[in-house]
């Protein structure tokens, strides 16, 4: 760095521009950009600056982001009024409009694993082409021809590239590209006048890579504070990084779902579709929530006592000083049985470990802090929050000792289905596929033993589309606990008192072996 008194540079000479009208900041953005937009969820989403894009009118976007909001908020905004063309995802989730106009061949998707979608991005900005990861190896996403836009009549008219494999120290790994935008829509807390930016909370996700991998970085704040405000360590984003700096004014900051374990809610939650549901929960949570506490219990359905012997079964997995990461559901309530003598620390992939889901009694609300679920969550003493890349470099790297995750389907090798049933059902594999790729990470299934009108869960190999190759270590159902072996197969290991293994035979599509110690499936 070439120095002199006299060319230093002042805050009012750095490049960073303020902007008043979130419209004038986006104004130059032409159709057929491609836009890297920040949030999980609607957790930390330009809500100002996408709506300026709504007034623009621009066309033919490529939209990079984890999802797509909801219906109408966020990104799903801009779906309706049918400004995107592709978008780079991995979750198309609670969004109903997204499934509808991807499945319908109106809405080009490519379905990316969350964890690699944020590596591609963190690798777009720090002028690495490519790189190898094990996620998504001998899945659709290594093989290629997964549908990125179908025809109107289903067939796929573009289908996803094969990736290139390569074995480093005996495991397989796919390269992935980096990804880089025109522009980056960010969501962040507050930034100085100097144009260094911090995020708040969960909010930080995918907004910290993005800044750093587009020609025009343009950030919307809650607040502008003076230099010297931050110091110079705690600062997330240095100013390098940000072109454009626009305080919003007006935030709505919806959460999806608050409170699932509330009794009303769930019911809500089953009934209606999700974008009723926000809007609701937004003012009536709180009321919502007082009256449950105060109805009487009432007597459990048998689905629910099933799935209460899963969770009290899924919960004795948890070992003291562990790291894991919870699924949405069963997993997540297994959480709830996690016994006071010992500690688990629990990894959210929206960047936090140490979070607890709070029992409905002590709802502390706080939308800048959700977890994976998209459900508000408190953290313990101790608890950090991180972005996306970060998160999954921890799941990749193999620093989480246990992941448990729902299924569609397990094969007796380990191979899990659970993100897409092709032509009908898509939710996206969001952070599934990294977790279960993940070497050194124990991957445990919970599910119920067979799907609807009885059919095999557990399969001699799967039909659906995989989310990972040999990487089930264990399964837990409502009838019994099984140990995958992925080379040997299944051994069942607990069965369900009352039941013999005859029984689990008739309702299991793989051959398994029982455990010369088998027993009485346990519980907390
Ligand atoms: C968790 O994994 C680490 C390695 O990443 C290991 O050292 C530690 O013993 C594991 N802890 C538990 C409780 O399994």
């Amino acid at each position: 760095l070439y120095m002199c008194g006299c060319s230093l540079s002042t805050s009012s000479q750095r490049k960073s521009q303020f902007y008043t009208d979130p419209t004038e900041a986006v104004k130059d953005i032409p159709s057929g950009a491609t836009i890297l937009v920040g949030g999980f969820g609607l957790c930390g989403i330009p809500e100002n600056l996408i709506n300026s894009l709504l007034k623009t009118g621009v066309k033919s976007l490529t939209a990079v982001s984890n999802n797509a909001g909801v219906d109408n908020f966020g990104l799903g905004l801009l779906l309706q009024t049918k400004q995107i063309k592709r978008m780079i995802s991995s979750y198309v989730g609670e969004n109903i409009e997204f499934e509808r106009q991807y499945l319908s061949g109106e809405l080009e998707v490519e379905l990316t694993p969350q964890g690699t979608l944020a590596e591609r991005i963190r690798a777009g900005g720090a002028g690495v082409p490519a790189f190898f990861t094990a996620t998504g190896y001998g899945t659709l996403i290594q093989e290629g021809g997964s549908p990125i836009k179908y025809n109107k009549d289903g067939t796929i008219a573009i289908a996803s590239e094969q990736r290139e494999v390569r074995e480093f120290n005996g495991r397989h790994y796919i390269m992935e590209k980096a990804i880089t935008g025109d522009f980056a829509l960010v969501k962040a807390w507050k930034a100085d006048k100097a144009g260094n930016i911090v995020f708040r909370k969960t909010a930080r996700n995918f907004n910290q890579p993005m800044c750093k991998a587009a020609k025009v970085t343009i950030v919307e704040v809650e607040e502008v504070v003076d230099v010297g405000t931050f110091s110079e360590e705690d600062i997330h984003i240095p100013s390098i990084y940000i072109h454009r700096i626009i305080k919003g004014d007006c935030y709505e900051k919806r959460i999806e779902v608050v409170l699932m374990t509330s009794s009303t809610l769930s019911k809500y939650y089953r009934k209606s579709s999700i974008n009723e549901l926000t809007v609701s929960l937004y003012t009536l949570q709180r009321r919502t929530v007082q009256k449950d506490l105060a109805e009487k219990p009432k007597p459990k359905k048998d689905s629910d006592i099933l799935r209460e012997r899963i969770i009290r079964r899924a919960a004795l997995e948890f070992e003291d000083g562990m790291y894991a990461n919870l699924g949405i559901g069963i997993p997540m309530l297994a959480s709830n049985f996690i016994q006071p003598d010992i500690t688990v620390h629990l990894q959210s992939e929206n960047g936090i470990l140490g979070l607890v889901k709070p029992s409905f009694e002590s709802i502390y609300v706080d939308i800048s802090r959700v977890y994976a679920g998209k459900e508000t969550v408190t953290v313990l003493p101790g608890a950090s929050y991180f972005s996306s890349d970060e998160s999954f470099a921890m799941i990749r790297g193999g620093h989480i000792n246990l992941t448990m995750l729902g299924a569609m389907q397990v094969s007796k090798t380990g191979d899990l289905a659970n993100w897409m049933i092709p032509g009908k059902m898509v939710k996206g594999m969001g952070g599934a596929m990294d977790l279960v790729a993940s070497a050194g990470t124990k991957v445990v299934v919970t599910m119920e033993h067979s799907a609807k009108g009885g059919k095999f869960k557990i399969l001699d190999t799967c039909n659906l589309p995989l989310t990972g190759k040999q990487c089930v270590d264990r399964i837990i159902t409502e009838k019994a606990v099984f140990d995958v072996d992925k080379t040997k197969g299944l051994t069942l290991i607990e069965v369900w008192e009352g039941l013999t293994p005859e029984d689990i035979k008739a309702c299991t599509g793989a051959h398994f072996e029982v455990s010369p110690n088998l027993r009485p499936m346990q519980q907390v």
